[in-house]
């Protein structure tokens, strides 16, 4: 089998240029779903993929697909991942999926590579749901699980649709994308926990994910002066959000004792916002997981309750919409194994392990072979600016990445 040479500093040098893009002064990241920061790394990467000779073309919720062409137009292997961020994220979370295939591709242009199967570099939009608060949307849409015409019409907190953002940026295609066609997917992402790195290990290989859920929780009471409303009269919709907060954390650190129950509220708004005014409605971001459906299916349930209890105690109204529920997830056993010879093939260390974070690898994981590899974060941080991966380790990982994509695209 013909070497291909996987060049770190060129992989590294790719992080550097597109790790400029969304970049706040302080080295946060801040690239959301039709932003001109978005626009401008689309752009970039799309230019690499055509540079690198491949076939670019976009869906309608703005998935990018890079085709490299196989002998054969057989089921084509998937690769890839996301390059939009959290607010304030890291440089790493997504583009390693992205940078690392990509840097395959370049080691097998300068080898000389030819692949039975075509090798497709997919880059998923909104997989945050920074702005749009449903995750993992662009591969929702490409799996038919979230209608495209559902998924276009959600809006940001100021209205705009993923439609109209997606046209403003030049990224609302026509093209198809059915992850049901892949022969098989495989995403490189960084850990975004300590295990790797605490164990001094290479390459995680995933072998579950974690199920997610994210809601929306609404408590609305009445706005009112801070200085003349007596605390007898007050419907004040934050402390009945704080109270749900705090029930929250306490049933999820009650649970985590057992399982691997996470908890999370990651977004408050408050209206109408001001010192001296008693808060009228409070919107939450709430994030709950577990790599066990039932343990984390009866927090959510436990705390739903306890939230509409609040609200009866509190003469607070609540609505709770559902925006992401994920189930947890387990990887492609055969595709696992590769993962975990291509380590041994290159006399890299290695573990079998869950994925607390969410991918997209969930969603293809449901209608083709799918599996995931890890590469080590620098004391485990993630969706931070101090979030880092070393230059030799993305390497490492790139050419896992490379060693398994070659053994299922000649077959
Ligand atoms: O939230 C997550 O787990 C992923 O980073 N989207
Ligand atoms: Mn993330
Ligand atoms: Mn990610």
């Amino acid at each position: 089998m013909t070497e291909a040479r996987i060049r770190s500093e060129r992989l590294w040098e790719s992080f550097q240029t597109l790790g400029g893009i969304g970049e706040l002064d302080d080295g946060a990241m801040m690239r959301v779903t039709g932003s001109e920061a978005d626009r401008e790394a689309r752009d970039l990467v799309v230019s690499w993929f055509e540079d690198a000779g491949l076939t670019v073309r976009v869906d309608p919720v703005g998935n990018v697909v890079a085709c490299r062409p196989g002998r054969t137009d057989a089921a084509p292997v998937l690769t890839g991942s996301h390059i939009d961020t959290v607010p304030r994220g890291g440089k790493f979370d997504g583009t390693a999926g992205v940078l690392t295939a990509l840097e395959v591709v370049r080691a097998w242009n300068d080898a000389g590579v030819e692949t039975e199967r075509p090798v497709e570099l997919v880059v998923f939009t909104e997989e945050e749901g920074t702005r749009f608060g449903t995750g993992l949307l662009g591969s929702l849409v490409a799996t038919g699980v979230l209608p495209l015409e559902e998924a276009l019409a959600l809006t940001d907190d100021d209205g705009q649709s993923v439609g109209e953002v997606l046209a403003d940026i030049g990224y609302r295609g026509e093209a198809s994308l059915d992850l049901a066609d892949a022969a098989a997917f495989v995403e490189l992402h960084v850990e975004q926990g300590p295990t790797l790195e605490r164990t001094d290990t290479t390459i995680g290989v995933v072998e579950n994910i974690a199920g997610i859920t994210h809601s929306r929780v609404t408590f609305t009471g009445e706005a009112n002066h801070a200085g003349t409303a007596s605390m007898r009269v007050r419907r004040d919709a934050f402390m009945g959000a704080a109270e749900f907060a705090l029930e929250l954390e306490r049933r999820a650190r009650e649970q985590a004792e057992t399982t691997a129950t996470v908890g999370t509220v990651g977004k408050v708004s408050v209206w109408p916002n001001g010192t001296n005014v008693v808060p009228g409605v409070v919107d939450l971001g709430v994030d709950v997981r577990d790599t066990d459906d039932e343990a984390l299916d009866s927090v959510l349930t436990a705390v739903s309750e306890r939230a509409a209890e609040i609200a009866d105690e509190r003469d607070l109204e609540l609505e709770w919409e559902s925006l992401l529920d994920v189930p947890a997830t387990p990887m492609d056993e055969d595709v696992v194994d590769r993962l975990a010879d291509a380590c041994e093939a290159l006399d890299l260390s290695y573990t079998r392990m869950p994925s607390g974070a969410g991918h997209d690898a969930m969603n293809v994981a449901a209608v083709a072979p799918t599996g995931m590899l890890f590469v080590p974060s620098r004391d485990g941080v993630s969706h931070s600016p101090e979030e880092y991966s070393s230059a030799a380790d993305l390497a490492d990982g790139a050419r896992v990445l490379e060693r398994t994509l070659r053994g299922l695209a000649d077959e």
